[in-house]
């Protein structure tokens, strides 16, 4: 957290200054409490409706500083947090295609959502109260010693004893809070699964199961909440003695002084203040700083994603495609791929056929650049394929699999997916996929929203919506999954001609069911079977 704060130093230097203000004219506003109560004694009305004034315009530039304050103190805090998520986002999009699915999707969501809600109120929030506590602590202190300085080192002593008495929970503060953050994300990323289950569990009639695990979730997640507030008790309750000693000694001390007539009556309310001011700080700094120091396992957990800079390379003129010399891959001791030698050319035609589980899927994997771990040589464009970047390869291949993803937006948005094309480029793509007659044939055209993932079209719809991202970049090398496999009949034989029709595109197919009609437009059927 330290190097967040240090990184935006300078607005946290101006909210620091805004918190002195506050400060400042509070204790101002606290010290006409003397001369009101010393002119009552002395029948000075002047004196009174004098020090009265001067206490309602410290108090009223106390309110202006709060404002400003709280203003401030949101506007920074949405700023580190953005920082912070923009940070962890950078590194997902950076890490391996592995790493990133070695965690849940709703980990992730838990990481940018609760982790940085906990992030802004256990930690950037208790760290101000710490630095407005202790500016308003040290001012105290000092004005303590104008009245007298035994109540200075009254203070000082008591508040040494606050701050070392309840140091020994701050362990158990810090692990309270990381068992909440990781029950937090096993929470949600339960719900997140039921809920994305919702139509296998709606088919089955197995809705209430939704109800069920979502209890017990959050009985889980209750009770880890439980253990912590425990331990948070224990602390505030701690706090809240050393408080009261603090403040009745450093009255008792006034007292004193008023009755040997060091101090004027009046002195007694302003010590009081000052008090409050001093020990209430002190009182709640072991709570404030293991909330900080609780936020601590979330920041390791982001610092400690695995990324590497993708290699840059530049974009090539693709002159040749794939060729696969002794190539093996394990999945552990599993040895799926073994020892194969094929080629793949550029503009020519395959479909990959074998039976489940003979490695289809996975070799589609390596060519995509997925899967990094083989063994043997592949040359991509008469390169290593391992000393290209994913950047430069994906430049040129479109993977395609059964159920490509569309976001919630329209037809436009799925294809430019963010980047700039002019209408012309989308309309060519849309007709290269034979999509295009249907999309014009729709009121909003481009516009036509495709709901959430794509749900407002048909499957063979989504596939042919996929395939014409991949032509709106002029992709030369498409590679489908089964891609057409839960498609009918027409819809199937009608991609698959398309995707033969595509003169210059090196197309590698996998299919479980290969049409005559298709089977002789095919350049070669590899078996991973043998
Ligand atoms: N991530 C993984 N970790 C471990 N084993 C895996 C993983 N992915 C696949 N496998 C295993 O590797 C083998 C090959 O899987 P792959 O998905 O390549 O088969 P496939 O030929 O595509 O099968 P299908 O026709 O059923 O899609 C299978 O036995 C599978 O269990
Ligand atoms: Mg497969």
């Amino acid at each position: 957290m330290k190097r967040i704060i240090l990184y935006f130093w300078k607005e946290n230097a101006q909210l620091c200054l805004i918190l002195i203000g506050t400060s400042v004219t509070q204790i101002l506003a606290s010290l006409m409490n003397v001369s009101m109560l010393n002119a009552l004694i002395k029948g000075n009305t002047a004196l009174f409706v004098i020090s009265l004034g001067k206490m309602l315009s410290f108090y009223l530039l106390f309110l202006l500083f709060t404002y400003w304050q709280i203003q401030k103190t949101s506007r920074i805090k949405q700023k580190m947090s953005t920082h912070i998520r923009e940070e962890m986002t950078k590194k997902l999009a950076m890490t391996s295609y592995n790493e990133f699915h070695s965690h849940q999707v709703g980990t992730y969501a838990s990481w940018l959502t609760n982790d940085l809600t906990m992030i802004e109120s256990a930690g950037f929030d208790s760290f101000y109260q710490i630095i407005a506590g202790g500016i308003s602590a040290v001012l105290s202190i000092f004005t303590l010693l104008s009245f007298h300085w035994s109540l200075a080192v009254f203070s000082l002593f008591m508040g040494g004893i606050l701050i070392s008495l309840p140091k020994l929970l701050q362990k158990r503060m810090t692990a309270a809070s990381s068992a909440v953050a990781k029950e937090n994300e096993s929470f949600l990323a339960e719900v997140s699964e039921l809920l994305a289950g919702y139509d296998t569990l709606y088919v089955f009639h197995l809705l209430l199961m939704i109800v069920k695990r979502t209890v017990t979730a959050s009985k889980k997640l209750g009770n880890k909440k439980n253990q912590q507030a425990k331990v948070m008790a224990k602390v505030a309750i701690t706090g809240a003695s050393g408080n009261i000693v603090g403040q009745l000694g450093l009255l008792a001390v006034t007292g004193y002084l008023v009755l040997i007539e060091k101090l004027t009556v009046g002195s007694i309310t302003a010590t009081g203040n000052l008090g409050g001011n001093i020990f209430n700080t002190l009182g709640n700094l072991t709570q404030q700083i293991g909330a900080v120091q609780s936020t601590k396992p979330l920041f390791d957990k982001f610092e400690n994603i695995q990324y590497s800079k993708p290699i840059v390379t530049k974009p090539l003129p693709l002159k040749s495609g794939f060729e696969l010399k002794n190539v093996s891959f394990c999945y552990g001791e599993k040895k799926i791929i073994n020892n194969r030698t094929q080629q793949f050319q550029l503009g020519k035609k395959y479909a990959l056929i074998g039976n489940s589980g003979s490695g289809k899927t996975t070799l589609v994997n390596i060519l995509n650049g997925k899967l990094r771990e083989y063994t043997g040589t592949i040359l991509f464009n008469q390169q290593d394929l391992k000393t290209i970047s994913l950047d430069t390869l994906h430049q040129e291949v479109l993977y395609l699999d059964q159920s490509p993803y569309l976001f919630t937006g329209t037809v436009r948005d799925n294809l430019t997916l963010g980047e700039d094309y002019a209408d012309k480029d989308l309309q060519e793509a849309l007709a290269q996929a034979d999509l295009l007659e249907m999309i014009m044939k729709l009121p909003q055209g481009l516009e036509t929203p495709v709901g959430e993932n794509g749900r407002l079209f048909s499957g063979g719809q989504k596939q042919r919506l996929a395939l014409a991202r991949g032509f709106l970049r002029k992709k030369k090398i498409i590679l489908v999954d089964e891609g057409t496999a839960n498609l009918d009949e027409e819809s199937a034989v009608k991609i698959e001609q398309t995707l033969m029709k595509q003169t210059d595109v090196l197309i590698i197919m996998i299919t479980h069911h290969l049409r005559e009609k298709i089977r002789a437009e095919l350049d070669e059927i590899v078996d991973l079977s043998n």
